[in-house]
């Protein structure tokens, strides 16, 4: 499959037609921002593991049973996935405090919850990606009532396969952040990425941060964070 025009450049990804109307390309760079673009840099590498990490989970996921755009990793940095309409939500499933939870309730970070958290915003960078409830998301069309509870719920079952599968490489799946889409027929499923960039994940015995934490909160030893998940990824069954 060849890419032809780009059809979007996101802070993270540049999207390519090709010549199946229903496929796109995926090409994963190395550029990393946070707060909304306000800091910007690159991570050497991390287009590659994003890339390859995130075809790992979305197939891991698509095997139990969760709709995916995924369809075939093309190079180190390139995949063809299925077409969608993004839902312009950001859903955020978390398993314990931190980040903007730890801060907007006054919470220590590293909190274990009894169960999930689930929380969209308005995927609106020139708002800020503001937080919303169910209501709001259907007062402002974004989505029906319908697919807001199919959201919920493939959300939820995805938090559960992750949480598993990282207990596996040891390593504490804190939160992290999915975007849907919707395919020509009108079925949801999941899209985007499942990578270091858009997961906190913790060591599960010493907490150290294996992820763009690392970036955002300036702590060092970037790049080696995400090459130390996908050496666990490499390992991993
Ligand atoms: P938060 O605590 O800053 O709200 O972030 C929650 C999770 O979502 C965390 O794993 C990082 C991820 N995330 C993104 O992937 N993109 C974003 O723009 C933001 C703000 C967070």
């Amino acid at each position: 499959m060849e890419k032809k025009e780009m059809i979007y450049e996101g802070k993270a990804k540049k999207v390519y037609a090709t010549e199946d109307p229903n496929l796109v390309i995926v090409e994963y760079k190395d550029d990393a921002t946070a707060f909304n673009g306000l800091k910007k840099g690159t991570i050497a590498g991390k287009g590659v593991i994003n890339n390859q990490m995130s075809n790992r989970m979305m197939a891991m996921l698509q095997e139990h049973g969760i709709s995916t755009h995924y369809v075939q990793e093309l190079s180190e940095r390139e995949t063809l996935v299925k077409k969608v309409q993004i839902v312009p939500l950001e859903v955020i499933v978390r398993n314990a405090s931190a980040g903007s939870f730890a801060k907007r309730y006054g919470m220590e970070e590293g909190v274990r919850f009894e169960e999930p958290t689930v929380e969209f915003s308005y995927k609106n960078d020139a708002l800020g990606d503001p937080l919303l409830n169910d209501s709001h998301a259907l007062a402002l069309k974004l989505a029906t009532r319908q697919e807001i509870d199919q959201i919920r719920s493939m959300a939820l079952a995805i938090d559960r396969l992750l949480t598993e599968f990282f207990r596996s490489i040891h390593v504490d799946l804190i939160d992290f952040k999915l975007e849907f889409g919707r395919l020509p027929d009108g079925t949801i499923v999941l899209a985007d990425e499942i990578s270091p960039d858009t997961c906190r994940l913790w060591d599960s015995d010493t907490h150290e941060k294996l992820d763009k934490d690392r970036f955002r909160r300036d702590l060092g030893h970037v790049e080696e964070a995400y090459q130390e998940i996908m050496r666990r990824l490499t390992k991993a069954k």
